[in-house]
Formats: structure tokens, sequence, C-alpha cells
């Protein structure tokens, strides 16, 4: 039995996107998270700057948006969960049970993101009472430092971690309960524009404030000597990240896209946003981590410590950057949907669970083993994992560096080799003919070469060294 023959569903049981702009914001409203604002800089900050900025950005273009036009091709396909829409294409296909790895460990791994997302997105809320209350105001590089990691500081207070994560995490179980149209529509037309305007004025500010030049050229002034295999390992990774690649999630919103629709065209421009709105984020963190003498490698606090400190400093600083964390908490939310929705797609297909009972049930595990991330950064910050890994380090190894590459190998392998190509083409429909052949070249070759050498070169580094 072929799919091509039977009358395809030309909309998903769980709704569609009224308009191709709704595909966007949807789409960018996942992609752009704290992956942007919050993980690119520290990122980078850690693996030196300028060189790991042009891996990064050669993964996006080269990798991650072939993989992901590939993944939303399937969705749209399929018009199902990840995981029903994969046994989809494999009985299509006659192929092996095996590729349903992809739709399994993609569910997982959003979960498990999930999981310490939340944790991090409550840190955003939490600052922002904090800044509203002018805390902040004429803060030194020690205090903004003391007021995050100290002893008595933000991170010690696992109570109050714990009470951000569940208010995160409540809204977005909530959002996702009321679903895809009521919910996810409403958010992101409001919420995806509000973020662009808020994140310029947001550079504006700190290209006066900021030392612009000195952060600029630590992002794109190339420096090889500071290259090694697991920091391309995490620009792969990062890469995946950011685009919300090799889990799922691009795939169960492409089940909402409509048929007409030009998905090369469509991902093209929610990637090179995603893209710009990272470098735009770098380029409003790193011109006040150098002002203000932070230490660009501080961690996963490098947001949480160097805007604080720079907000509290100038004049403004407290509205600024009340409003800066409110952004990125409803950057969060959307890209928190997203890791969601691929899980509970399928308890619903599944299970014919209610949409509601099914993001909370999802929504409370992912809570619970969000209190391994709220511990790490306190009382169970001595337990580590092969001496590397509290649960948070080793959850955004294991799903950042593992997962996700390997979710966009077997998507690249499973599109590039073992669909008919006949399908893929007229899915995706692309009219011009060298790009065509472009995109089948890379997704065949370069993407399952460039990510099996990076995976495999970078996950031997990590553990040699
Ligand atoms: N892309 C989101 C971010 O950059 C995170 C995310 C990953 C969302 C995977 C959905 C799926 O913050």
């Amino acid at each position: 039995m072929s799919t091509e023959n039977t009358a395809r569903p030309s909309s998903s049981i769980h709704g569609i996107w009224t308009k191709r702009w709704t595909f966007i914001l949807a789409a960018s409203g996942s992609a752009i998270g704290l992956g942007n604002i919050w993980k690119f800089p520290y990122i980078t900050g850690e693996n030196g700057g300028s060189a790991f900025v042009l891996i990064y950005l050669a993964c996006i273009f080269a990798i991650g948006i072939p993989i992901m036009i590939a993944e939303t091709m399937l969705g749209r396909r399929g018009r199902k969960s990840p995981i029903e829409t994969m046994r989809d294409m494999i009985a299509a296909s006659n192929a092996s049970g095996f590729w349903l790895i992809i739709g399994l460990m993609g569910t997982l791994a959003g979960i498990l993101i999930l999981s310490y997302y939340s944790v991090i997105a409550g840190w955003a809320l939490g600052y922002i009472p904090k800044l509203a209350s002018g805390e902040f105001a004429g803060v030194t590089g020690a205090s903004a430092n003391a007021i995050f990691s100290g002893e008595q500081g933000f991170l010690s207070d696992y109570k109050t971690l714990i009470f951000w994560h569940s208010v995160f995490t409540i809204v977005t179980v909530y959002i996702v309960g009321k679903g895809i149209k009521t919910g996810l529509e409403r958010a992101v037309r409001f919420l995806m524009p509000a973020l662009v305007l808020l994140l310029l004025i947001l550079l504006v500010y700190s290209a006066i404030e900021g030392d612009f030049a000195k952060g600029a050229q630590f992002l794109f002034a190339f420096d090889a000597s500071k290259l090694n295999w697991n920091s391309a390992l995490v620009a792969l990774g990062h890469a995946f990240f950011t685009l919300s690649l090799g889990m799922g999630s691009i795939m169960a919103y492409g089940a909402y896209m409509p048929q007409q629709d030009s998905i090369a065209k469509t991902i093209t421009l929610v990637a090179v946003l995603d893209t710009a709105i990272a470098l735009i984020a770098g380029l409003v963190i790193f011109p006040l981590v150098f002002a203000h003498g932070i230490e660009p490698g501080a961690g996963p606090g490098l947001m949480f410590i160097s805007l604080p400190l720079a907000f509290g400093n100038i004049s403004g600083g407290a509205i600024f950057g009340t409003l800066f964390f409110i952004l990125v908490s409803m950057a969060a939310w959307t890209s928190a949907i997203a890791l969601l929705e691929p899980a509970v797609c399928w308890l619903i297909e599944r299970f014919k669970m209610g949409r509601q009972k099914a993001a909370l049930l999802l929504g409370g595990i992912a809570w619970v083993l969000g209190l391994g991330s709220v511990f790490s950064f306190n009382i169970w910050q001595e337990y580590k994992l092969m001496d590397t890994f509290t649960v948070f380090d080793g959850l955004d190894f294991l799903t950042s560096n593992i997962m996700l590459p390997l979710g966009g190998l077997f998507i690249a392998l499973f599109v590039g080799w073992v669909m008919k190509p006949e399908v893929v083409d007229a899915e995706i429909d692309m009219q011009n003919s060298s790009l065509r052949t472009a995109w089948w070249f890379v997704l065949r070759y370069i993407a399952p070469a460039a990510v099996a050498l990076v995976f495999v070169l970078g996950v031997y580094n990590k553990f040699a060294s």
C-alpha cells in the first residue's frame, strides 16, 4: 500500500495554521528562545568567540537548513505526531522499523530538554521582579555575581528556583493544553513581533552604552587558535538546538503547514531570522560584558550576571532590564510549547488521551525531572557523573550534543536515501532545479558526513581530555 495513491489528508487532526505567516511565526517562535539569548552567548564565551561563531554559522547554513527542510517535509507529508508520521513514512517506503528511532528519540529529547529549559526560563522569570524592584541599582561585578551565585544568592535558594520552574511549567502546560489554534496561534502572533522590537531597542542601547567594538571583534574576528573538535561539536549541537531541529518539533509544526506553501523558502526565512536574533543577542551582551570587565566564559550565568550589572549602572537600566527579562521569558514559552507538542500529539493519537490531560501528564514528568537541574546549581552541585556532569550538564550534553545531532543525521539519511525520491520531490516542490540538485547533494552526502565526523571526533575529544 503506498500513500501516494491513497488520498492524503490535507490537514492534521490537531488543526492547521491559517496562513503562511502563522507557520513562520510559530516556527520562529519555536526556534527563537533561550538558545538564542541565553545559550548562544554563554557557549560562545566559553568556546572563545569568533571561531566558534564561524563554525556555528557554517553548521546552520550547510547542515541545519537542508535537514530542517527535510524534517518539515516529513511533518507535512505525515500530518501526525512525529512518531506516527515516521510509522507512516516507514510503511510507505517499505523501510526498516529502525527508523522509528527518529520519532521516538526526538519525542524523548523534547521532554528531557523541557525539563531543564523550564528551569533556566524560571531564572529569567525570577529576574523580572528583581530588576523591576531596583535591586541591582549601582551593583559592582562582585555584587551582581553574589546576587546570582553567591552563598546566599539566587541560585542557592532552591525553593525560589522551584517556584519559578513551576510557574513556567504550569503556563506551558496551560497553553499546550488549550490546543494549537486557540493557544499557539494567538500567542505567537503577539509575542514574536514584540520580541524582535525589544531586542532592537536593546541593541541600540548596548551600542551606545557598551564597548561595541570589542564585543563585535570577539564575535567576528576569526581566531583559529581557539578551535578544537569538542567546540565544533558544541557548535553543531547548538545549531540543531537553536533551530529546534532533530527532535520532531519542526516535524510536528510542519504537520500544520498549508499544502501550497514552499517549505524551502519558509524554512530558510525562519533559520535566517533565528540566526540574526542570536547574533543580535550576542551584540547586545558582549559589548556590555567587555564594558564592565566581566569574564566572557562565565558559563550559564553570563546573561544573569553581565546584564543586571550593566542595567544597574546606567540610567533607565531598571526599565530596560525588566523588559529584557520579560522578553526572554516570552521567547522561552514559545519554544517550550514546541518541546512539549510532539509528545502531547502522540499521546492524543495513540492513546486517545485528551489534550489537556496529555499536556498535564508530560509537563508533570518534565517538572519532576527538572528538579535535578534545579539542584545542580545548589545542593547537588558537587555530585558529578564521570567527574564532569551535574544533572543539568549531563542532560544538556546528552540532548544537544548527542540526541539532536544523531536525530538530524538519521533524518538526513532517511529522507536522502530511504524515502522514494519522487515522494520527497513532490512534497518539497522546489521550483529552482539547481537549488533542488544542491539540496539533494547536501542532504545525501555533505550533511551526513559532516555530522558523523564532528559527532565522532567531538565526543572522543570530550572524553579523551
Ligand atoms: N530552539 C529553542 C531555543 O533556541 C529550543 C528548542 C529546541 C525548542 C528544540 C524546541 C525544540 O531556545
